[in-house]
């Protein structure tokens, strides 16, 4: 392709972009103070929050560990800087940036958010993620699907738990424009409790078993990427790749599932499903 074709294709990309109200000239403006750091490590450990450091270092196992610990008592952990602010801000972007791109996201009404069923770049995240997954949750585990979100002013999620291939799940932030945290809240042991997440943070959470839910968000956007896994030795184990073929971009039209897993789920629950919510 000619760099005039490409730069044409940019500025047409750029105007749709800003149509649906993506602001090119600053894409991206992190305005979450991270008030994570530094000396308040320790205390934050305490409660299952615990911080990465650099990629492979033995110090990151034993953070892995500790989260492991903590996540088999409570059924979730909080990893800190699982991707670095700059591989959050990427992937941020290029979330927003598919915003152009006519019904790329499906709008979840009720949700005030917008969705992306097994986008590629956060498939290939859902395969990332999951040796650190492995090492928290104790055991071989499935991929099954990752689903990205961008939530607009206004958005809430309900109180829910996940469906069965969400046993093992997490909750990555990738950006946002707000003037104020969003906590995820979430409920283990009976005890209700809020987290928040700056970009490269994950919670770690049962998904199919802690009920977990966000309050009304005031800020304009929100990215966030959900990646699920099922236990391989485990009760929910057919349900690996949510029941596709494998991992990757899906197309109901052109490919197929060897199970339905909410049809599958709502035949064993003997409920029309479970909350679709991730
Ligand atoms: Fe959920």
């Amino acid at each position: 392709m000619l760099v005039r074709e490409w730069l044409s294709e940019f500025h047409d990309l750029r105007s749709l972009a800003l149509q649906s109200g993506f602001n090119a000239r600053s894409p991206f403006r992190i305005r979450l103070r991270d008030t994570s750091g530094g000396g308040a490590r320790y205390p934050l450990r305490a409660n299952g929050i615990l911080h990465m450091h650099t990629a492979n270092s033995a110090r990151d196992g034993e953070v892995l560990d500790q989260c492991g610990r903590y996540f088999q008592e409570h059924g979730y952990g909080v990893l800190r800087g699982v991707l670095s602010r700059s591989e959050a801000e990427l992937c941020a972007n290029y979330a927003l940036i598919q915003t152009a791109q006519p019904d790329y996201f499906r709008f979840e009404e009720g949700y005030g958010s917008q969705g992306r069923y097994a986008d590629a770049l956060t498939e290939c995240l859902l395969l990332k993620v999951h040796p650190i997954m492995e090492r928290v949750a104790g055991g071989a585990l499935f991929p099954c699907y990752s689903f990205l979100r961008i939530y607009q002013a206004g958005a809430e999620l309900h109180r829910h738990v996940d469906r069965p291939s969400c046993e093992i799940s997490t909750s990555l932030t990738l950006g946002m424009d707000s003037q104020q945290p969003w906590p995820l809240h979430l409920e283990s042991n009976g005890q209700p409790l809020a987290v928040n997440l700056a970009p490269g943070d994950m919670l770690l959470y049962r998904g199919a078993d802690l009920p977990h839910w966000r309050e009304r968000f005031e800020g304009t956007h929100w990215v966030q990427v959900f990646l699920h896994y099922v236990r391989a030795d485990g009760p929910y184990a057919d349900f690996r790749f949510d029941g596709r073929e494998g991992i990757g971009p899906f197309d109901p039209a052109r490919q197929r599932r060897l199970l339905d897993p909410v049809q599958e789920h709502a035949q064993e629950a003997g409920s029309s499903g479970p909350a679709a919510a991730t």
